[in-house]
């Protein structure tokens, strides 16, 4: 595996691959990799010729008040598991590497609507952070494909939506969330997590279980599941709720009634740790 920290160098060794025919996946990521980000490794290694992981955890996406500074780093336990999984090209680039002129960058992607609602009225700035970084990922690498996890529901539609306005020849793929055995979906961000916390903070998954379950059970009335999601994670007294959301699995447009493909989505406050989770429910039409 060759381990790169420049943008001319990864170019260089992605255009050989390229001009031998040879085709490029991408795994962008922040480290402190996990099961969830192997699969998206292991599904573009078995998927493509030369697969490129980025691992740089990106200011733009952070707001003034998070965890920027304290997001937890550990590059040569994730360096050692890219090898493991047969990743060809590790960059891992410097913040200056990525903005030599600074931060914010003067020219920046935002992806509205799909952007507005959950995660972006939570964190205002985050998407053009994310939008923003991953059309220089693409730029840089090339990839006919990029991997990137349903966990983050929004961002990978945020994702395929920028990709598509901007005609990037790329196709963003979709994987399954990676959940540990009690159901909580992995994240770099569970590291923060006390004990009791940690015990605590499968109630996201499960709650949202619930929701689509009722949803299948007939239920209609978005108010009606938010709530039931709601008074779940409201009985679990460390979690203190950010949001719950019952929307159209594709536009993330609010539906009242629901009606035909749906994610639930929430966020959810254990301590100092912020989670996020997702589920899919489907509202079939009645018969
Ligand atoms: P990060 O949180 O490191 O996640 C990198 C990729 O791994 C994302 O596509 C995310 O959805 C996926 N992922 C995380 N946990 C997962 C799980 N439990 N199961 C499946 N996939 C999972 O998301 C980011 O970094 C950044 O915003 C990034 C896209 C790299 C831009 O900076």
């Amino acid at each position: 595996m060759q381990v790169l920290t420049t943008i001319r160098e990864t170019r260089a060794v992605l255009d050989k691959v390229r001009a031998g025919g040879r085709t490029v996946g991408l795994v962008p990521t922040m480290g402190y990799l996990h099961e969830g980000h192997r699969s998206l490794m292991d599904r573009s290694v078995a998927e493509r010729d030369v697969s490129l992981v980025t691992i740089f955890v990106n200011p733009l996406q952070f707001g003034a008040n998070e965890d920027l500074a304290t997001y937890p780093r550990d590059f040569d336990r994730d360096a050692a598991m890219c090898e493991a999984a047969g990743v060809e090209v590790l960059l891992h680039p410097s913040v200056e590497e990525m903005y030599p002129f600074g931060t914010p960058t003067l020219t920046s992607v935002s992806v509205s609507e799909v952007s507005a609602a959950m995660e972006g009225a939570s964190r205002p700035t985050h998407f053009a952070g994310v939008a923003t970084v991953v059309a220089k990922l693409f730029n840089i690498a090339g990839p006919c494909h990029a991997y990137f996890g349903e966990k983050d529901w929004q961002q990978l539609a945020v994702i395929r939506r920028m990709a598509a306005d901007l005609s990037f020849p790329v196709e963003v793929v979709g994987c399954p969330t990676v959940r540990e055995p009690d159901g909580l979906a992995m994240s770099s961000r569970n590291a923060y997590l006390t004990a009791d916390e940690r015990a605590a903070a499968p109630v996201v998954h499960w709650a949202l279980v619930a929701g689509a379950a009722d949803i299948a059970a007939g239920e209609r009335d978005p108010a009606k599941v938010r709530a039931l999601v709601a008074d779940l994670i409201a009985a679990e007294p460390l979690a203190e709720l950010d949001y719950v959301e019952v929307v159209g699995a594709d536009t993330l447009q609010e539906l009242d009634p629901l009606e035909g493909k749906l994610r639930l989505l929430a966020a959810v406050r254990f301590g100092r740790a912020r989670l996020i989770d997702n589920e899919g429910a489907t509202a079939a039409a009645p018969t």
